[in-house]
């Protein structure tokens, strides 16, 4: 991370250092509220979660002078970091604090949840990746990161790539999907968005990958439940995302908040030090999730407090988000042996190597409020919002290609989230400013577009709409953080606005809006079109006008199952066949209320074009597989196609998913065109690990199975010879 000069500068600010010094610098602040709000600010988004105050009231608390930031302890040097600021004027005074007022002057960093855009809202995670595309992720990452350092942020807790496969979990939202493959590519493209060229660059951030590791495998979907997995599950399906955020440079790791084999990620030494530093040898910073080093007694793995920071510091966490169990015990710890003080350099070390390749110690402020001005949300950042809001946006069914529709079309708006501005952002959009984001309705109005807003179901009327758009799904607060629901079905008014629409007799399309996917059986079964919008971000309105209006060919395929039924959860593409699959016996694997097959699998999305797909062949060269498919445009116009290339391994020494995603591109073709793909896929794609976790690929058959979707695919076997018997090492 630093040359050789910084180093040196590193072991001499080190030098200087008293021991309450260094324990400081391990303190994440969030400040905390006083007066009317006597609690930290944690308590203050616990209350956001559970509605007891909305987010605009918890911005507002955040930024007044109702918050109390320890100014005497940042003066002494107790505070290294803050979280939670998005205000310029108080960035700057507390960084001024720290840099002219406290003995050594050490500059803090500041952190925040920068997840999907900082002003300039972009889709949620979960709907970006619906985008396939690699240049996206890292563009829509570096315009985040240049809005979120124009306000003193210069670490964002993103990105975040649990592999998640329940619906039920709410954290869904923030992933790339299902796949591990994806959420490694998404990762490392935002960690290069982010990070930038350089990190020292005004304009870049600090980019923390989370929640290491296996959050994304919550038992029942549930936040913050424990986590069983096998180490087998745990190196194929989870470390490879954060492998590929350690590949791409980034600089922290949040270890999650909960447990691997026992022991909660937080003092995990296993993880944060065994594999990640010396197995993948990770030189960065760990921060902890915020509280999680507190909550390890409660978690029942710390005797009291102290012994939580004892366990965290040894295991490898470098920084303390606000459970303050660091600034409380480090110093009788050390005074009194019980913790290695070298354990104590080597974080306080990860914690100052960040700040001299952020620049911090040579301009500690790096912006200002012309900066800011210039760099929040401007025509263009929106373009980009649009574009990538346009880009997510899945075309799920389009009966009697009722889309896109004529330019002259009157709509009929109805449902509650056609005219909510608030709720188009979705999870983690702590940036976002309300009036920013263009709503369907408002799209319409600027748009010149023909419509009708009902905003009471009841006076719905036929009128002259020549089509309704319902607009229904989730609120943003039903989806991302602590927001698990153990029912995924249209909520009941969503359902009667539904009813209504259909009784006129006039086509419906519906709108979704929502952070996972959702049980629309019922849905596709009565509307003519759907369009899966996700939370789009500040373009929201004109980027589904564009699709609906047919200004944008719809690209999108889901990078998420859709259940039938929150029963059937998880529910994934690359599950294993187990012995009895899903049949007609009744003795097979299946429910028997719902079918066997998604609703929506992985990797589906239709286009106003279509494409047809021929000629797939496989040839063996050293050690990879090249295969190769021809794409055709087969319909009338221009259209992008997102090109999937699955492997199945049919008999492994450990049972081997019956699909697994090893590449994907996206092409663009016009009406009668067509292409040959070629994927490189080198033999390492094919393997795994072996019940005594020795890394292995099989001889023999291999299924390449190359198409549109992971249900619509040619298939090709091929015989792999290893000429080590099997073995690869
Ligand atoms: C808790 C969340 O789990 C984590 O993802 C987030 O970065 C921190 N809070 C800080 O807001």
């Amino acid at each position: 991370m630093l040359d050789e000069k910084q180093e040196l500068r590193l072991k001499e600010i080190m030098s200087q250092m008293t021991l309450e010094e260094k324990i400081g610098q391990l303190q994440y602040s969030g400040g905390s509220a006083v007066g009317a709000f006597e609690v930290d600010v944690e308590e203050l988004i616990n209350m956001v979660y559970d509605g007891r105050m909305t987010k605009a009231e918890l911005m507002k608390i955040l930024s007044s002078t109702e918050m109390d930031y320890h100014e005497e302890d940042l003066r002494a040097g107790r505070i290294g970091s803050y979280g939670g600021v998005n205000d310029l004027n108080l960035f700057l005074r507390l960084q001024k604090i720290a840099v002219e007022e406290s003995r050594l002057g050490i500059p803090l960093f500041f952190g925040y949840d920068v997840v999907h855009g900082h002003r300039t809202v972009t889709p949620i995670p979960l709907g970006e990746s619906c985008a396939w595309e690699i240049e996206l992720w890292e563009r829509t990452a570096r315009m985040a990161a240049e809005e979120a350092a124009s306000c003193g942020i210069k670490m964002t807790f993103a990105p975040m790539v649990d592999v998640a496969k329940d619906a039920r979990w709410g954290r869904i939202a923030e992933s790339a999907g299902e796949d591990t493959l994806l959420n490694g590519a998404y990762g490392a493209a935002k960690v290069k968005g982010f990070q930038g060229k350089d990190l020292s660059s005004p304009d870049s951030i600090a980019s923390c990958m989370k929640h290491f590791a296996g959050y994304g495998f919550s038992e029942a979907g549930r936040d913050y439940n424990r986590v069983d997995i096998s180490i087998q599950r745990l190196y194929e399906e989870i470390f490879p995302a954060f492998k590929a955020c350690v590949k791409a440079g980034v600089s922290s790791v949040m270890p999650a908040f909960n447990d691997i084999n026992g022991v909660p990620c937080s003092v995990n030494s296993w993880l944060l030090t065994d594999v990640l530093r010396k197995e993948w040898g990770f030189d960065g910073l760990t921060i902890s999730d915020a509280n999680a080093i507190g909550e390890c007694v409660i978690h029942g793995i710390a005797a009291d407090r102290e012994d939580a920071a004892k366990q965290a510091l040894e295991a490898g966490m470098d920084i303390d988000m606000s459970s303050n169990c660091y600034a409380e015990h480090l110093k009788t710890l050390v005074e009194t042996k019980t913790l290695n003080m070298n354990a104590l350099n080597r974080a306080v070390e990860d914690v100052i190597r960040l700040k001299l390749a952020l620049g911090l110690f040579d301009d500690p402020y790096q912006t200002t409020a012309q900066r800011q001005k210039d760099t929040l949300i401007s025509p263009e950042k929106r373009m980009l919002a649009r574009e990538a809001a346009q880009k997510s946006i899945v075309l799920l069914k389009n009966e009697e290609k009722i889309l896109p529709l004529r330019l002259d079309t009157h709509l009929g708006i109805a449902g509650m989230l056609a005219d909510n501005r608030a709720e188009m952002t979705g999870t983690w959009a702590m940036g976002a400013e309300e009036e920013d984001c263009i709503s369907l309705v408002d799209a319409c109005k600027t748009q010149g577009v023909k419509y009708t807003f009902f905003n009471d179901i009841e006076n719905i009327l036929i009128s002259d709409c020549d089509v309704f758009i319902a607009a229904i799904g989730e609120s943003k607060g039903e989806s991302g953080e602590a927001a698990s629901r153990s029912n995924i079905d249209l909520c009941e008014a969503d359902i009667k606005l539904l009813k209504k629409l259909i009784e006129t007799g006039k086509p419906v399309i519906a709108v979704l809006f929502n952070g996972r996917p959702l049980a629309i059986g019922w849905l596709k079964e009565k509307v003519l079109a759907i369009l899966e919008a996700w939370h789009p971000g500040v373009e929201a309105g004109n980027a589904i006008l564009d699709i609906l209006f047919g200004k944008v060919n719809p690209s999108a395929k889901l990078t998420t199952t859709f259940p039938n039924a929150a029963g059937q959860c998880p529910m994934y593409y690359d599950h294993i066949n187990t012995g009895r699959p899903s049949g007609k016996s009744k003795f097979s694997s299946k429910y028997l209320d719902v079918p066997s097959e998604p609703v929506y699998p992985f990797g589906y999305g239709l286009s106003y074009t279509s494409f047809a797909y021929s000629n797939l062949d496989v040839k063996i060269r050293d050690k990879e597989l090249l295969v190769s498919v021809a794409v055709q445009n087969t319909g009338s116009c221009n259209g992008d196609e997102i090109v999937q290339c699955y492997i199945h391994d049919p008999v492994g020494r450990r049972v081997r998913p019956v699909q697994k995603l090893v590449d994907f591109a996206k092409i663009s073709l016009a009406p009668q065109e067509s292409r040959i793909l070629s994927f490189i896929i080198p033999f390492e794609k094919l393997g795994y690990y072996d019940q005594t976790m020795q890394f292995v690929i099989d001889d023999g058959t291999i299924k390449v199975m190359a198409g549109g979707s992971s249900v619509d695919c040619l298939c090709k076997e091929i015989q792999i010879k290893m000429k080590l018997g099997g073995n690869y090492a």
